[in-house]
């Protein structure tokens, strides 16, 4: 790859007939992939020409372009000194102040982390991160419904004690909270996944790795101390050789102790801040590029609407045909490790799940932070279904939440109504945005003390001593589903089968 090129050479090369981009100072031509991006041919197309590098890197774990293009696409590098000189809106800039972070410790709760990363995350990081389906209900209604929860204070108790250790799938964590998956940390803060496994280790904290991280899985464990306990999320690809390829990478990693299967997207919700955000297209599109872009809409297979923000480029090549008959089997055939079912919403559901014991040894009820189904109940309310029409599902297998948890008390009247862990999905993101590995330390530190302070206040010691005699939620009962129950027909036709 001795060839060096001039960036006026390669603006030639701006066209779905021949497409050249810059990548880390070295020159592609990608014409024959546009038609293969998962993400669309058009959003290549818009930077076709030009140095992509900002755009792509966070993004795109490494290994991506050894994984997807052909060695001869390498055409060869680029003259630095013949590319443009930065403007100030060409790339997504990291910070749009030029004040430095606010130092962690000034940083009180969930929302003051929140707000400190708005200021210092890219407008397309905040708009992918904050976004939520159609009018965010369920995002909203995530968070206050902890707040229409009463707890239940004992006097007289000795409260010196407390800590928070607890176990999990027979794993010892120092925290009952976990960090849920979520894709593309870089965008908040170039430390990444790497640098939440960093925070989570300092606590004993699990974290769960998204299908659509920024960094590999690899790179994520690497420095994992012993007993550090990660889980790896999968999203089935329609291209099954690509979902089998990556559980075979995560077989042979030992920190990866299971597999959480997310089944509340089969497509994404409709996030309109992510839509408008400044992405790609709006970003970074020159005369020329848009043009060629344009000229391709037609012609070009898997152009979808390009402007659909980053999570409708993410959700590209997810496979929306899954069932409880073929995917457990096709991932039996792939794993041998616990499978945790993600995005569960009725008491349906948890029981179809607790009959797929021991494959699937826990479950967590989400909505995907609002992000799915607007409107769709919040974990809470499952949690309250299943106690109502089959509380036997709590003994066959392990029932975690996530969604809209910003304080200890959440957390602890989670824990009370019978979740064993607790998953945070957007702080440690903010966390990241406000301060890289020290930020999100701190989302988990403020998380931790306060959930200390509540059990301590309840008069409870430890996370196995906090039940349904802590809280009230008579307020909550009254929007419990209260339709009939699918069980008889579910237990009538898995007996059935046997
Ligand atoms: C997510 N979530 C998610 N879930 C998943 O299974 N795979 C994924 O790749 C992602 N990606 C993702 C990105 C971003 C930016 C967010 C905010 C969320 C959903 C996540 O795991 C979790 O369910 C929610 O974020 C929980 O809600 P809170 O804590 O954000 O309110
Ligand atoms: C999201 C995906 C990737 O919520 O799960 O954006």
């Amino acid at each position: 790859m001795g060839k060096v090129f001039d960036a006026a050479e390669v603006a030639n090369h701006a066209s779905p007939e021949s497409c050249w981009v810059i990548l880390y100072g070295k020159v592609y031509d990608v014409t024959d992939f546009l038609s293969e991006h998962p993400g669309g041919a058009k959003i290549i197309l818009k930077l076709a020409g030009k140095d992509a590098t900002d755009e792509y890197d966070p993004i795109h774990p490494p290994g991506t372009l050894e994984e997807n293009l052909k060695p001869e696409a390498l055409l060869g590098t680029v003259n630095p000194d013949t590319l443009p000189k930065e403007t100030p809106n060409a790339a997504s800039s990291t910070a749009e102040t030029n004040e430095g972070p606010p130092p962690v410790e000034s940083f009180l709760n969930m929302d003051d982390i929140e707000q400190a990363a708005t200021k210092l995350v890219s407008k397309k990081a905040w708009a992918y991160y904050y976004s939520a389906s159609d009018d965010k209900i369920s995002k909203r209604f995530n968070t206050e419904v902890y707040r229409s929860i009463m707890l239940r204070p004992r006097v007289f108790v000795d409260c010196t004690r407390c800590d928070l250790d607890t176990t999990v799938l027979g794993h010892k964590l120092g925290l009952p909270i976990f960090v849920s998956p979520a894709a593309m940390a870089r965008l908040a803060h170039p430390a990444g996944e790497a640098g939440i496994a960093e925070a989570c280790r300092s606590f004993g904290a699990m974290q769960v790795i998204s299908n659509n991280a920024s960094m590999t899985p690899e790179q994520i464990v690497k420095d994992a101390s012993p007993g550090q306990v990660f889980g790896w999320q999968l999203y089935v690809q329609v291209d099954r050789r690509k979902s089998e390829a990556m559980l075979a990478r995560i077989n042979k990693l030992d920190a990866i102790k299971f597999i959480v299967l997310t089944l509340d997207a089969p497509v994404p919700g409709k996030r309109e801040d992510d839509e408008r955000g400044e992405n790609i297209i709006g970003s970074m599109a020159g005369a020329g590029a848009a043009k060629a872009a344009d000229r391709s809409a037609d012609d070009t297979p898997n152009v979808d609407n390009a402007s659909g923000g980053v999570g409708k480029q993410l959700f590209a090549g997810t496979d929306p045909s899954l069932t409880w008959r073929e995917t457990l089997p096709w991932l039996a055939k792939h794993t041998h490790l616990p499978i945790i079912l993600k995005g569960l919403q009725t008491h349906e559901d948890a029981y179809i799940a607790s009959l797929h014991t021991p494959q699937v040894k826990g479950i967590i009820l989400s909505n995907h932070g609002g992000r799915a189904l607007d409107t769709a109940p919040p974990a809470i309310h499952t949690l309250l279904e299943i106690r109502k029409y089959c509380p036997e599902v709590f003994d066959k297998l392990e029932v975690w939440v996530d969604g809209g948890i910003r304080r200890g008390t959440d957390v602890v009247k989670a824990l009370c109504l019978g979740a064993k862990a607790v998953g945070i999905g957007r702080p440690p993101l903010w966390g990241l945005g406000a301060g890289g590995v020290n930020g999100v330390k701190r989302t988990l530190q403020i998380l931790a003390d306060e959930s200390k302070t509540c059990m301590r206040l309840l008069g409870v010691e430890k996370v196995d001593g906090l039940g349904l005699q802590n809280v009230n939620t008579r307020f909550v009962e009254q929007q419990i589903y209260d339709g009939p129950s699918g069980l008889e027909s579910i237990r009538s036709s898995f007996r059935a089968k046997l």
